[in-house]
């Protein structure tokens, strides 16, 4: 997919690089980065969302899907807003020179330095959790002398069928506060009432790695109806509708999502058709999509060590990396494609186990995989792990985080340099009492 292909040396090659080339040059473990795919997503995210007449669409990247600096600039390139989630996000995103009015911030527990830091950077929303928060906000932006822009982080009561760690829109979470609790028009009334607040819109999120695209059009009817009963109990009318994310991607057999395309049109038409139905004014929607943007642009290559016959039983080849760079196996039970990129060519002769080198049983990146004859050196490519891997990345077993590079018509530029073992002890310090 996006720009793949294999050679003449039947090689894997992605944006025009040879993934041996790739390794010789930076190493392993090392993410690489499709620029292109990642253009091309953000585009037919634009052209699902904010190209009809009709209503206006904003798409707004989710940052902790993977975020460096030169992420925040394809994305500022390609027109997209911003969600970041924390201080070192919001602080990636500003050392990037992104604009401030076009970043959303988020989380559940924003702490007040977080809050000083984005009141003072001037950024365009606050998406607000919680009662405790909103006070928070309402006081520090009081400080200022300033009227912080929100949305309501609403609890829509829907299940989406995810796994249960990502999923978010039920009653019982630990995000926002719940329709059908009455918590949601508490928070809005106690919203409009503050001086330092100016409410602008709702936000929900139902969870990620969503296909159903019936959640969404269930979610548009909920929090329109919610909509409704603000104007007519309150008399406010939302400016915007935040749908939040989730839109989820192929990783291997079994998973099928919907295209962008399919998945704007089902949201606007929902959103079109509810707001005529219910005789509200169009809002401004929002989107924040992040693995659906750069998951499928992200492979990461590993170069095989042990290979670990049990006779009988299954044969392991185990990787330089694991876990530490991508967690979501061991998290999640998430599965993952992958090939042997120097042996593209040739056709699976074996089924493989592949194991990660952390210490702990769990750390297994893919179960039964078919590929060709392996052998200790050949380079595995696992596929789309372009989101959530880089950024839930640990150093767990003192191994320093891959390097990252950009690839695109041939040329291949490195975002995140390969963290050294000077790194990983540039913040120990060993009391004067130890050093004697
Ligand atoms: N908006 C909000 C409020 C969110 O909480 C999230 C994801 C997104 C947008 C973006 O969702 P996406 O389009 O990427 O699905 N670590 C997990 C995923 C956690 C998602 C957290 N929130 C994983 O690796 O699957």
């Amino acid at each position: 997919h996006g720009t793949m292909s294999i050679n003449a040396e039947g090689r894997l090659t992605i944006g025009g690089c040879d993934t041996a080339g790739l390794v010789a040059e930076f190493g392993t473990p090392l993410y690489v980065f499709d620029e292109e795919l990642i253009r091309q997503n953000c585009r037919a995210y634009r052209a699902a969302f904010m190209q009809d007449e009709r209503i206006q669409g904003e798409v707004i990247y989710a940052s902790k899907a993977f975020m460096t600096k030169a992420m925040a600039r394809i994305i500022q390139e390609e027109g997209l807003g911003l969600d970041v989630v924390s201080g070192g996000e919001l602080y990636t995103a500003l050392e990037a020179g992104f604009d401030p009015a076009r970043i959303y911030f988020h989380g559940n527990n924003k702490s007040p330095a977080e809050l000083e830091m984005a009141l003072a950077a001037g950024i365009g929303y606050f998406v607000v959790d919680n009662f405790t928060e909103l006070h928070l906000l309402n006081g520090l932006a009081g400080e200022r002398g300033v009227k912080a822009s929100i949305l309501l982080r609403i609890t829509p009561g829907v299940e989406a069928h995810t796994h249960e760690y990502i999923q978010t829109g039920q009653i019982d979470s630990k995000f926002g506060s719940a329709i059908s609790t009455g918590q949601a028009l508490a928070i809005v009334e106690e919203a409009l009432q503050l001086p330092h607040i100016d409410l602008k819109g709702l936000h929900c999120h139902i969870g990620s790695q969503i296909f159903e695209l019936e959640s969404y059009r269930y979610t548009v009817q909920v929090m329109l109806d919610f909509l409704a009963e603000l104007r007519s109990r309150l008399g406010f009318t939302a400016e915007i509708l935040n749908l939040g994310g989730g839109f989820g991607i192929y990783y291997a057999e079994g998973d099928e999502p919907a295209s962008i395309a399919a998945y704007g049109q089902l949201v606007r038409e929902s959103v079109l058709a509810g707001c005529e139905e219910r005789d509200l004014p169009l809002p401004r929607l929002v989107v924040e999509p992040g693995r659906s943007i750069i998951g499928p642009a992200g492979t990461t290559l590993y170069t095989v060590g042990s290979v670990k016959e049990i006779p009988g039983v299954r044969t392991y080849i185990a990787v330089d990396g694991g876990m530490g760079d991508n967690p979501r196996p061991a998290l999640y039970q998430s599965r993952y494609s992958a090939l042997l990129a120097n042996k593209a060519d040739q056709p699976a002769e074996i089924v493989v186990s592949v194991a990660g080198k952390y210490c702990e049983s769990g750390d297994m990146l893919i179960w039964d995989l078919a590929v060709p004859r392996t052998e200790p050196g050949d380079i595995l490519a696992v596929f789309c792990t372009g989101a959530y891997n880089y950024s839930m990345a640990m150093n767990y077993n003192r191994v320093p985080r891959p390097a990252a590079v950009l690839v695109k018509d041939g040329q291949a530029d490195l975002i995140i340099r390969r963290e050294s073992y000077a790194d990983l002890v540039q913040n120990d310090v060993i009391p004067e009492r130890l050093k004697k």
